[in-house]
């Protein structure tokens, strides 16, 4: 069989040209079933984990026993996740989305070479989903205990073997207790990555980290996905999720957050929203090569790291002047944690021990 190469045509906020460049990436990377996985060599030397990955057989690219997959929640993750294992050789049989439209558009982006392609369904539907062994639940995190309730009605009970994962980082397996009645074995699968389309997602899916956790038939599944979409899988106590998925959302979602209200500051010195973050992300990204390569506190450049009283007591006085009370409270208080990380570098306590003063008047002063 000829290897797979498909793009996508749907609409995840991208251009035409953008998408096209995309998918072609995709198709180079997936082109092929019989070359070797790329092994992330310098995500593996900052990683506390086993890793679950080792340089693969020619015989990687083989089609899992348990090829046949319906993804309910067929959004942002649910399209990737289809769209990568599908490249893989999993048999995408069915997406399903609360509205009928979106299950069709993300069928789009699945795999239009497809014999069979997959059957979009909405969820009030599910009584017309075909069997499959693995079902991946992707619906929002407050959705996925009554996706699974009303997956175990369609199922009801049974003794045939099937698994179902979901991908919230946040809740444990037990959230789709529900289902071991009709003899599934359930797990949780988080990709540690960040997904806003289904092409690039299905890309960045590939070298991720996966929080695996559940029963034991199903975290040999999740494992067993994970690499073949040529990620990497770790595991966590089921109690541990929510604490587990605090530190995602910081790393991830907060950045960007952290990232809104420092382009702010920018729009107050008058450039525009898109200058803003033309000039800032190169700076992010040289954060990110040293966060990459250096110890955490080596890491810490700047103000901070070098203890430098007298601008900070300016950063603080701008800050007050612009009436900015939450930009005020996160630089302060990431302000205290840098301040943590520039004494394990040994640098003079003097100047930090003032810095600290400023930084509590600050805060005293929002009170
Ligand atoms: N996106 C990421 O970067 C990412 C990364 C790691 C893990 N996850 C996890 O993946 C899961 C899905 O996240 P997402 O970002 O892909 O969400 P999303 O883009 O909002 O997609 C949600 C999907 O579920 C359907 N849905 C929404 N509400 C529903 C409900 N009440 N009942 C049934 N179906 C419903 C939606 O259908 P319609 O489109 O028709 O509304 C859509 O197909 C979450 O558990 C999340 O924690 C996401």
């Amino acid at each position: 069989m000829p290897p797979k190469t498909f793009g996508g045509n749907g609409e995840w906020g991208k251009g035409k040209g953008a998408e096209a460049k995309s998918a072609s990436a995709v198709n180079r990377k997936f082109s092929g079933r019989n070359k070797r996985k790329k092994v992330i060599e310098d995500s593996e030397s900052l990683s506390p984990f086993p890793l679950s990955s080792s340089p693969l057989s020619p015989f990687a690219f083989r089609l899992s026993p348990f090829a046949s997959v319906a993804v309910i929640g067929a959004g942002r993750l649910g399209t990737a996740l289809a769209r990568a294992l599908a490249a893989r050789g999993y048999h995408i049989k069915t997406l399903v989305s609360r509205r009928a439209a979106s299950a069709r558009r993300a069928c789009l982006f699945v795999d239009p070479l497809a014999d069979t392609p997959p059957a979009a369904l909405k969820f009030s539907d599910m009584e017309r989903l075909p069997p499959v062994d693995l079902f991946l639940i992707t619906t929002p995190d407050d959705a996925i205990e009554e996706t699974a309730m009303r997956l175990g009605e369609v199922l009801g009970a049974s003794k045939r073997r099937r698994i179902a994962l979901h991908a919230s980082g946040a809740l444990s397996s037990d959230v789709m207790g529900s289902l071991r009645v009709c003899g599934c074995a359930v797990g949780s699968m988080h990709p540690l990555v960040s997904v806003s389309d289904p092409v690039a997602g299905a890309e960045a899916l590939g070298g991720a980290f996966y929080c695996v956790e559940g029963d034991r038939p199903a975290t040999g599944m999740a494992r067993r996905l994970v690499r073949d979409l040529g990620g990497h899988s770790f595991t966590i106590k089921a109690r541990d999720k929510a604490l587990y998925h605090a530190a995602a959302v910081m790393t991830s979602g907060h950045s960007v957050a952290l990232f809104d209200a420092a382009t702010e500051l920018l729009a107050r010195c008058g450039l525009s929203q898109m200058q803003a973050r033309r000039v800032l992300l190169p700076l992010l990204g040289s954060t990110y090569k040293n966060l990459s390569s250096q110890k955490l506190s080596y890491a810490l450049t700047g103000t901070f790291a070098r203890g430098d009283v007298a601008t900070v007591r300016r950063h603080l006085a701008a800050l007050q002047s612009q009436s900015l009370s939450d930009t005020l409270a996160i630089y302060t208080l990431l302000g205290q944690r840098s301040l943590q990380l520039a004494t394990e570098n040994g640098q003079q306590s003097d100047n930090l021990k003032e810095i600290a003063l400023l930084l509590e008047k600050a805060v005293g002063s929002r009170r």
